[in-house]
């Protein structure tokens, strides 16, 4: 009964096409908050909850509308990591892309990266639909159908193109150019839309709506997943084009053994509260819980701190955490660990590379470094995450993704659909013993940290933002402005930031240049300006039921807060 009365609901239109009227950075109030990066999508996950819906229903719906309205950040096609607070119990659900069985360790050995960005080598089997069906079905009320809703909605009726999906279609437009679907549907006369302009997409419509009709199976093994097949195998090259687009390994059979997973969460004990996050394959969790570990364990945290926690906190990242059996999580995550690493935090920046330690549970006084570990690439500001509550203090953090802005550039002919490019994710190698090498059915390391923070059993706040592996950083970096440096949530966001990855060079925003550069040089920081990073999203309970939606005010074009009974 409840189904069919939020069926009934959700097909009232909900979401037109209009300008951003409403958009905010931050909301207050009561009943239930959201914040994405977009504001279509924030208005129809608080569609969903004031027609009664849970969290997970509307940060499913949510997630699909950004996969209309982000198409470049997120999708159907795409994966991602989801982490929920239900009754007092965390839980994560693991929808990350997966490797074809027929890939190895040398399959992607001496393919430079840019061409491996657009290939079909580089599409994994797509995990966001068997994650939401799963979610909706383990915590949810809606059915896949109905949490599709507003994004056929959307879709149908199209959004306004702001200056975000512009320059986001303009700095892909050369490799959209030569994939004859892309250029189709996000060139259209051959040009970037135009700031102001309606963007429909009545091939995604329909492709939803058959998703919506079919269920996930249409995907995993049913007729979409042949036409991916097909795309992955045999990319649509504008005729004439000269870019070499490598062919996938994909089969039907990879997508009908996808599976979504459930997996413990990561938590760390950090000030009186826990910090819940996800474990591998991604390597959010176990290395936000570390660094803060290793923040407790030292006298005093500042900026310096911060950089040299992280520093250490991704050397042992790179060495230790993949899609591999053996990962020493409880180690990497114990206070023993945390306190011998932070041994090596003195005064001045350490010397770079920072080596990876031993987290083999036998911890005394300080180690003597040895061994380099690897240096992390630069990465992008891909991926987008979203936050939601409700009324009955269900949480959702959750990152989703299709890698690369504009994924691997190739829509699937007809489907409106573009699809991920994760498996760039993975170490290219060669790379003897690195855990995040390509294998049969491997899920690539991730750095998406969904993050929930509980105290006494209750939740306090929620967290995550895109931006390939400075998601770690920039996720940490507001734990600490909010829990170490007194910033309300809202300021922890809008704070400059820095970004520290076991590299030679801290990358940092200009203001945060401006404002700490001079005080961290003299203690041996580097710095590299980075123009932005991140691009956050948060919720803060404030007691008494109250709650604040809290999205980026400027990075990205900034993001929409929205509650469903907001206060002054
Ligand atoms: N593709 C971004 C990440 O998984 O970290």
């Amino acid at each position: 009964m409840i189904r069919l009365i939020l069926a009934a609901a959700l097909a009232a239109p909900s979401v037109q096409a209009h300008p951003d009227v409403g958009k905010v950075p931050v909301q207050e109030g009561y009943g239930g908050a959201v914040a994405t990066v977009d504001h279509d999508a924030s208005k129809a996950a608080v569609a969903v909850l004031r027609r009664g819906g849970n969290a997970v229903d509307a940060a499913v719906a949510a997630g699909a509308v950004l996969g209309v309205t982000e198409p470049y950040s997120a999708g159907a096609a795409g994966g991602g990591f989801m982490v929920i607070y239900k009754r007092g119990k965390v839980h994560t659900i693991d929808g990350r892309e997966t490797a074809p069985r027929a890939m190895t360790a040398t399959s992607l050995e001496g393919i430079p990266f840019e061409e491996a960005v657009t290939s079909g080598l580089s599409a994994g089997v797509p995990g966001a639909v068997a994650q939401w069906d799963l979610a909706l079905r383990r915590f949810g009320t809606l059915s896949l159908k109905q949490a599709l809703k507003p994004a056929i909605e959307v879709a149908e009726k199209g959004f306004v193109v702001d200056q975000t999906f512009h320059n986001q279609t303009a700095a892909n437009a050369a490799r959209f150019k030569d994939i004859a679907s892309t250029a189709k549907l996000y060139l259209p006369g051959g040009a970037p839309p135009p700031v102001g302009s309606v963007f429909r997409n009545p091939e995604l419509a329909e492709t939803y709506r058959q998703l919506a009709k079919h269920g996930p199976g249409w995907l995993y093994g049913g007729r979409l997943g042949a036409e991916i097949v097909a795309t992955v195998k045999n990319p649509p090259v504008t005729p004439g084009a000269t870019r070499n687009v490598r062919p996938g390994l994909m089969e039907l059979s990879d997508l009908r053994a996808y599976r979504a997973l459930m997996r413990e969460p990561t938590r760390v004990d950090y000030k009186g509260l826990q910090v819940y996050g996800m474990a591998p394959p991604s390597s959010g969790g176990s290395t936000v819980g570390e660094a803060l570990n290793i923040l407790e364990a030292l006298p005093k945290v500042g900026l310096h701190e911060y950089l040299e926690a992280s520093r250490l906190a991704f050397a042992d990242r790179n060495k230790y955490v993949g899609d591999v059996p053996g990962v020493p999580l409880e180690e990497l995550l114990s206070d023993g660990f945390a306190k011998e690493r932070s041994c090596l935090v003195g005064e001045r920046a350490m010397p770079h590379p920072a080596p990876p330690g031993e987290p083999d549970g036998s911890y005394s006084g300080c180690p003597s470094p040895a061994g380099a570990a690897p240096e992390v690439t630069t990465e992008g500001p891909e991926t987008t995450h979203l936050v939601v509550a409700d009324r009955w203090g269900t949480v959702v953090a959750y990152n989703l993704t299709i890698e690369s802005t504009g994924g691997n550039g190739i829509v699937v002919p007809g489907r409106g659909l573009l699809l991920n490019n994760e498996l760039t994710d993975f170490t290219f190698g060669p790379a003897p013993g690195d855990p995040n090498l390509p294998g049969p059915g491997k899920r690539p390391r991730s750095s998406m940290a969904p993050t929930i923070v509980v105290k006494d059993g209750r939740p306090v706040l929620a967290v995550g933002t895109p931006g390939g592996s400075t998601i770690i950083t920039t996720v940490l970096q507001i734990l600490v402005n909010r829990y170490e440096l007194g910033m309300s949530l809202p300021e922890a966001l809008a704070a400059p930031r820095a970004t520290q990855r076991n590299t030679a060079a801290t990358q940092a925003e200009p203001e945060f240049l401006r404002l700490h550069r001079a005080e961290l040089e003299a203690r041996g920081h580097v710095f590299a300006e980075n123009p932005e990073i991140g691009a956050a999203t948060g919720l803060e309970f404030l007691g008494r039921g109250r709650i604040q939606a809290v999205a980026e005010p400027t990075r990205r074009g900034g993001g929409s807060a929205l509650v469903v009974h907001p206060v002054p």
